[in-house]
């Protein structure tokens, strides 16, 4: 039976040298060492963080493991970047957030309950984000890309596709999927783009709620309301995770597989040459985008035995799916390779198991539909500068790489969507 790989110098900290597109060559020599290596975690409590594409799939799928407590690693920069630290742009709500409403969301947030307390919540909320429904939401979604297509065409012909571009698209598509009004975008964005109390979100979703009770929408609010398991607390609880989940994420794939396909102008060619294949191409982006350098940390319950390394009761473990989805044993010798003809279905870009990514199908339909009406309607789109080319602090509390401005001339041509 293996041991954890021991480090000389002990338990170690993620690697902040690496940028999204190409991540720290630390966590390559880490996975070639082990399926497991040391961690040192926020609270300064070592653990482990799972390399491999096999022991991290281990570790997702075994209810062994538990999400509470959890526990967030953490890059180098967190003592040295508060800026960071108080980022409200996280990407899924941190567990053992205690807010100012003197309400802890940690009750309401998926990715810290496990058992019936996890699959209640999550069971109220699945249908509205099933592959079905994302399919009907595809015209609509469609229609709203074309429109943030001409106004990009307006502001041209140099915009930032991260603010001009996918955050639109992924903040619209986030209120319409939830129930939030068109006459309500603005102070959403305001809200939960942008910085804003406790408080102000509960008085929006209160407003929200009473406004779905008299005017039912094929929406998540609608369908909370008419759940008959749910109180009103939970009811609330949910719709602050889900407003806050999920659409910075959808943002940073639209932003971040502009700037891959820009990079790699082979690529970008095959899929101008066949548009048919930007639906696979989203899958490769997520694989070679991947933004959670490691997901929200499981604890071990019991002594438990992965891939035939022993990892103890209470062992805090960390899956890295940056690491996993460049998992050579996984995905080929040239894992790095951005091949929008690979098959990258099965990548970690949105977690496995029961806290797989709920939002995964109408995210897809999102980053397929943004990212083929950009590379249509621009034949001459050219990159001048990313931030996210060079490395740049996690976000904390969760070990997320940002997205950054991802400057581009739109160039002359232009083509209708
Ligand atoms: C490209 C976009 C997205 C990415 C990369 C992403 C990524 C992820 C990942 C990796 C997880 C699992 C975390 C873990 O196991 O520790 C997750 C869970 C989750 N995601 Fe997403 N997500 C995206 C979009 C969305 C959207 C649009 C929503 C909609 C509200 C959403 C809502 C959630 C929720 C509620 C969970 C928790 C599920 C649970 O614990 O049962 N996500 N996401």
């Amino acid at each position: 039976m293996s041991e954890p790989a021991q480090c000389p110098f002990h338990a170690r900290a993620l690697p902040g040298d690496g940028t999204p597109l190409s991540p720290s060559p630390r966590l390559a020599q880490w996975r070639a060492q082990a399926a497991f290596m040391p961690l040192d975690f926020q609270d300064g409590h070592e653990g482990l963080v799972a390399t491999r594409y096999e022991a991290a799939i281990d570790v997702l799928q075994d209810p062994r493991f538990s999400m509470r407590p959890a526990r967030m690693p953490v890059g180098p920069n967190a003592a040295d970047d508060p800026a960071a630290a108080e980022t409200s742009a996280v990407p899924l709500e941190a567990p053992g957030e205690l807010d100012d409403a003197g309400q802890q969301s940690e009750e309401f947030n998926l990715l810290t309950l496990d058992g019936e307390e996890h699959a209640k919540l999550r069971r109220a909320v699945t249908a509205r984000f099933s592959l079905r429904q994302a399919r009907m939401r595809q015209p609509w979604i469609h229609e709203m890309v074309v429109a943030q297509i001409e106004a990009l065409r307006a502001s041209g012909p140099v915009v930032d596709i991260w603010r001009d571009y996918a955050q639109p698209i992924a903040a619209r598509t986030h209120c319409h999927v939830i129930g939030v009004p068109e006459a309500r975008y603005e102070r959403f964005v305001e809200l939960f783009v942008g910085v804003s109390t406790a408080q102000q979100k509960y008085d929006f979703i209160r407003g929200l709620i009473e406004e779905r009770r008299t005017d039912p929408g094929e929406d998540v609010i609608t369908d909370l309301l008419h759940d008959t398991d749910l109180s009103r607390v939970e009811i609330e609880g949910l719709l602050r995770l889900l407003l806050g989940a999920g659409r910075d994420s959808v943002a940073y794939l639209i932003a971040t597989a502009t700037v891959a396909l820009l990079i790699n102008p082979d690529q970008l060619s095959a899929l101008r040459a066949d548009p048919e294949r930007v639906t696979g191409a989203v899958e490769e982006f997520m694989r070679t985008g991947a933004m959670f350098v490691t997901l929200f940390a499981r604890t071990a319950r019991e002594d438990v035995v992965i891939d035939g390394v022993p990892i103890a009761a209470g062992t805090s473990v960390a899956v890295s799916p940056v690491s996993a989805n460049r998992d050579p044993a996984q995905w080929g010798d040239r894992p790095d390779d951005v091949d929008v003809s690979r098959d990258a279905f099965g990548h970690l870009g949105f977690g496995q198991g029961i806290h797989g990514c709920i939002g995964q199908q109408v995210a897809r339909v999102e980053i397929r539909e943004g990212i083929g009406a950009l590379i249509t309607a621009f034949p001459d789109l050219e990159l001048i500068e990313a931030e996210q080319l060079s490395p740049m602090p996690f976000a904390h509390p969760v070990a997320v790489y940002e997205a950054g401005a991802v400057i581009v001339r739109l160039g002359g041509a232009t083509t209708a969507v």
